[in-house]
């Protein structure tokens, strides 16, 4: 017969549920079987390392595992994607604070995977959505293009009719046709199909602060982490260029004043990356992090759409652009953001999709 101790500790290695105890530094103390599976690392591995740097893209979870510890509090959160070497995975969460006398603190994090299925089908519904909308904007786009020449050639002739004084107005019709033309044009995107070929990441990464240089305020600095290691990517150049200006430019609008703001520049390989259903084998991941206030709360879940914006005088049109040109290379871009932190995480392809073989 076995003893109390000897049976709770068979249970856990039976349990397919994966547990974990971190300390408030998110340490790890203790993985169960399944945990180690999960994340893809032993106990003997894990031991003392910590939490976040086994798991990505799951910060505010971690967050708030960190102040639940400390609030001595509990919480439940569905469908949280983490990334580990094991691969993907979509677990709901739940977390419960777990103290044993004169010992410090600990939180007992319980994950348990739920069907992936889900969360894609959610994803590519989402996805579907984002396309109509663009659409509709594309369409609507160019129902104002045309007309707009014709009114802008219209302000100009008269104009020649006009004194000095009347010109004035005609100026104004004129100036206001040439900045909607400039919208428009913005939303209907790209208009040439660019040519995709194997390039650098980091030499565009490298044009973009180069550009980005010339007007970067003294609060600001940049930081690379490059991995020199990783192969080219199958891009269109000009097109993967603008999405990271489109990206870097909103962090340095984002930290504006701030003091010590800090933009990274990271580059990692990712391994079996999930795009809407279909598993990639290997991809480039580029992270562009900032240390402003955060996506303002409201809009994190309509970022990517366009016309969502919370900047005087945006137009909502960046993250619209950039998440286009990156479905157009069958690629992935994501946000984790909270105040202090923002994270947009672009995933590019290293080889030709069968599209472009053909
Ligand atoms: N790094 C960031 N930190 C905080 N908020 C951000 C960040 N990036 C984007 N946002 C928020 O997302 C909104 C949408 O960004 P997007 O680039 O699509 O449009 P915009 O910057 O407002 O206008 P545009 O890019 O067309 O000039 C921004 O208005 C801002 O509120
Ligand atoms: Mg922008």
């Amino acid at each position: 017969m076995s003893s109390k101790g000897d049976l709770a500790s068979a249970i856990l290695d039976s349990a397919s549920t994966a547990i974990i105890l971190v300390n408030r530094d998110l340490r790890i103390k203790y993985l169960n079987p399944a945990a180690e599976q999960m994340l893809g690392v032993s106990m003997l591995h894990a031991a003392r390392a910590q939490l976040g740097r086994i798991i990505e893209k799951s910060s505010i979870v971690l967050k708030r595992v960190q102040d639940d510890i400390v609030a001595g509090r509990s919480f439940n959160q569905s469908e949280v994607l983490i990334v580990s070497k094991s691969g993907e995975h979509t677990v709901d969460v739940m977390v419960n604070r777990f103290e044993r006398e004169g010992e410090e603190p600990l939180a007992l994090v319980e994950m348990y995977e739920v069907n992936g299925r889900r969360r894609i089908s959610n994803e590519i519904h989402q996805h579907s959505q984002q396309k109509a909308a663009r659409f509709l904007i594309r369409e609507l786009a160019h129902e104002i293009k045309n007309p707009l020449s014709g009114l802008r050639g219209a302000a100009q002739l008269l104009e020649r009719e006009l004194n000095e004084d009347q010109k004035e107005y005609t100026r104004i019709i004129i100036e206001q046709s040439d900045r909607l033309k400039n919208l428009v044009n913005r939303l209907l995107g790209p208009q040439h199909a660019e040519k995709r070929q194997f390039s650098s990441v980091h030499e565009i990464l490298e044009k973009v602060l180069k550009l980005t240089a010339i007007s970067l305020p003294d609060n600001i600095k940049i930081k690379r982490d490059y991995d020199p290691s990783l192969p080219d990517v199958y891009i269109a150049p000009e097109q993967i260029y603008q999405v990271f200006l489109n990206i870097v430019k909103n962090a340095v609008e984002a930290i504006g004043q701030r003091e010590d703001g800090l933009i990274t520049l990271k580059t990692r390989a990712a391994f079996k990356v999930n795009i809407r259903g279909s598993v990639q084998r290997l991809m480039v991941e580029v992270h562009v992090t900032d240390n402003g206030p955060g996506i303002p709360d409201d809009i994190k879940d309509t970022v990517f759409y366009p016309m969502v914006s919370r900047k005087e005088g945006g137009h909502g049109l960046g993250l619209a652009i950039a998440q286009t040109i990156i479905d157009e290379h069958s690629g992935k871009i994501e946000c984790v953001s909270w105040s202090g932190h923002t994270d947009f995480i672009i995933s590019l392809p290293v080889e030709k999709t069968p599209q472009d073989v053909a």
